[in-house]
């Protein structure tokens, strides 16, 4: 058994005459759980940086029959995610169902990368999660909703190259349980999924460029690099009646990649990049 279509697999009322918010929603991941959300019904904006995707990703969006709207915002401007949840709200009426999955990447050794480069990825990830959690929170709490935040590996395990995306997903995290904690008491749930190694997303064309895709593969305990809609899958069930007494939960849904660690992949991806960690240090105990 693999993956399925998610409306064959749970109803596809599960989320009708519900509405969605989805950053980052015009490509890779983020679209797919666009794509789930509204396969099951679900009302949707989604915001990105760029408008001819969100253009692009909307079209593609409209076929499963509900409303989509989109919202050109970065996530680093607290304002101008207020001004797209309230338009959302405005139109759809309500907000059920959160995604603060926007987020930049790039790889840089630690001790190369600028102060800027590294609070550039912060202010995406970290910030700008926690500036769409605060945009939506008076909406969530009137329809006593969910907000599902994009972690990744990197957050608990360490990675070549990725020390400003290990704090800032490590930060996500740890945002995801306050809000939690502090904002059960209005009925919201909060909950991260951290995606594995995930097929044709741009995060994993980087990632398998300098190693081939084959390490991944054979790292996985599954043996294969998970589908874009099997993340989506997950995310539907958070940010659905379904999880309704799940809450502060980290869901992996990496195909068992992260239990063994990551040390020999991450010195594989850090080779040709960076150098192999430990290398200095074997040199300088010569
Ligand atoms: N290596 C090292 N530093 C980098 C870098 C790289 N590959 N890319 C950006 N930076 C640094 C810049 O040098 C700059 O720091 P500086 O002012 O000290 O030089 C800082 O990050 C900001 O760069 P800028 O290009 O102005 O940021 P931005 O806000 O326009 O874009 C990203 C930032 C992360 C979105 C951009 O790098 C990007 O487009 N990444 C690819 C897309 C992506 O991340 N997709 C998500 C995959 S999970």
């Amino acid at each position: 058994m693999t993956t399925g279509r998610i409306d064959d697999l749970l109803s596809p009322e599960l989320l009708s005459g519900t509405a969605a918010f989805v950053t980052g929603g015009g490509s890779g991941i983020n679209l797919a759980i666009a794509h789930g959300l509204a396969s099951v019904g679900a009302d949707l904006m989604i915001c990105g940086r760029t408008r001819s995707r969100l253009d692009a990703a909307a079209d593609e969006l409209s076929a499963h029959g509900g409303r989509v709207l989109t919202a050109v915002a970065d996530v680093r401007d607290a304002e101008a995610l207020t001004v797209a949840i309230t338009t959302a709200v405005e139109r759809f009426g309500r907000l059920d169902s959160v995604i603060a999955g926007a987020a930049g990447n790039f790889f840089a050794p630690a001790e190369t990368i600028s102060p800027n480069g590294f609070r550039t990825v912060i202010d995406i990830d970290l910030l700008g999660s926690f500036n769409t959690a605060r945009a939506a929170f008076e909406h969530l709490r009137n329809s006593r909703g969910s907000i599902l935040f994009l972690s990744a590996g990197q957050a608990y395990l360490p990675f070549a190259n990725q020390s400003h995306v290990g704090a800032a997903k490590a930060g996500i995290d740890n945002l995801m349980a306050n809000l939690a904690f502090e904002w059960g008491r209005f009925g919201i749930r909060a909950n991260s999924i951290v995606p594995g190694p995930i097929r044709g997303t741009e995060g994993m064309r980087r990632l398998a460029q300098p190693t081939g895709e084959e390490v991944w593969t054979d790292a996985v305990p599954l043996g294969r690099l998970g589908e874009a809609a099997e993340v989506a899958a997950m995310a539907v069930v958070l940010s659905s009646p379904l999880a309704s007494y799940v809450t502060g939960a980290r869901v992996v849904v990496d195909g068992g990649l992260g239990l063994s660690g990551l040390g020999a992949i991450s010195r594989a991806v850090a080779g040709p990049v960076s150098g192999t960690p430990g290398d200095d240090r074997r040199t300088a105990a010569r």
